[in-house]
């Protein structure tokens, strides 16, 4: 029924509509979708959409960036808009804020802040203010190297995970990272480190992907031999190390399609890829390394979206203050222009 009444909104909207999926989202969710991909190309897509109304299937920030790009005849909805992102709300602006001024100040040198996009558009706007920028898990190298080059050193927020993963790939050594240990009380910040090192990072995680581990990969190697292991790098390190290979929500897609039939493949993200992948590819052993729900990304279902859909007129869109929006676009559109 539900389905019903988005197809009908559909067919009533034409082009002024385009609904977009993240991959995490559910399948009764993307097979409603104009566009389905990971936060990278969907960032891509939203300056190129014509469609006035952006209806984004996904989690809060995805949204609030799409609004932040967004053009002015264009209005960007999410069906809930209290399906937060657990690592985004790890790094609150004000906290950002107050720490970069803070390392800054104490170390004297250029710091460039570059947020996941997994972060609040006020974050966004703290690191378009400090000439820093954005990157995805599809892009933290690059970005990474490119910040780098911009300053004496990077504060990376929030996923220390990330960071660490990325950083092992640019051959950064243990001595130039460290993870910063943050202590706030009130309107003080202590940061008990002595902070002359390249790469700062931020103490944040994903609990999703923090769940898989490593003794699973060796046990599914011992019961499949042969079997290939690939993780989102919001894994930890050892679990990345041990695996096949590791990248972005479109990077695993295209590592089963590119897999020849009959390969088993362990993979270490959100269960609903996992399961939309085992039904595309069923000539491909697809296994999850464990099941691990975003329980944000399926706030998102049919009904909620169903009804934004009949009512898109007079519901709240997502917006943000200019103020936050001009430097915040600038961070965002950083990252765009240097993985163009
Ligand atoms: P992607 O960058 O692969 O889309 O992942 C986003 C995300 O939230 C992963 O947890
Ligand atoms: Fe955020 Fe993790 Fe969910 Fe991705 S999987 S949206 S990082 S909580």
């Amino acid at each position: 029924m539900y389905s019903d009444i988005i197809a009908d909104q559909k067919k009533k909207y034409g082009n002024r509509l385009a609904i977009l999926g993240h991959h995490y989202q559910s399948d009764e969710i993307i097979r409603h979708t104009d566009l389905k991909g990971d936060s990278l190309e969907l960032a891509r897509q939203i300056e190129k959409l014509e469609a006035e109304y952006i209806v984004f299937c996904g989690v809060h920030f995805m949204a609030e960036s799409a609004a932040i790009v967004r053009r002015k005849n264009q209005k960007v909805y999410i069906p809930d808009a209290s399906a937060g992102c657990v690592m985004a709300n790890m790094a609150p602006a004000y906290l950002v804020d107050k720490v970069l001024t803070k390392i800054i100040k104490e170390s004297g040198r250029k710091i460039i802040p570059l947020a996941y996009v997994n972060t609040p558009a006020a974050v966004k706007t703290v690191c378009g203010k400090h000439g820093g920028s954005v990157c995805t898990s599809a892009n933290a190298e690059k970005m990474l190297s490119w910040a780098l080059e911009q300053g004496d050193g990077v504060l990376f927020l929030p996923d220390k995970n990330l960071a660490l993963n990325t950083a092992d790939k640019l051959g950064i050594p243990d001595e130039k990272r460290m993870i910063l240990n943050i202590r706030a009380q009130g309107d003080q910040i202590d940061v008990q480190q002595t902070l002359d090192k390249k790469l700062l990072i931020w103490p944040g995680l994903c609990a999703i992907h923090q769940r898989f581990k490593l003794s699973q990969v060796e046990s599914f190697r011992a019961k499949y031999p042969g079997c290939k292991v690939v993780v989102h790098p919001e894994c930890p390190p050892e679990l990345v190390e041990a695996a096949d290979g590791d990248g972005s929500t479109s990077y695993l897609i295209k590592y089963v399609a590119d897999s020849p039939a009959g390969s088993t493949i362990i993979i270490g993200t959100e269960t609903n890829l996992v399961n939309r992948l085992k039904n595309e590819f069923p000539d491909k052993n697809i296994i999850p390394l464990r099941i691990s729900v975003c329980s944000n990304m399926a706030k998102i279902n049919e009904k909620n979206l169903a009804e934004l859909l009949q009512n898109l007129e007079t519901a709240s869109f997502e917006d943000v203050s200019d103020e936050i929006r001009e430097p915040a676009r600038i961070a965002l559109e950083r990252m765009l222009q240097v993985c163009a």
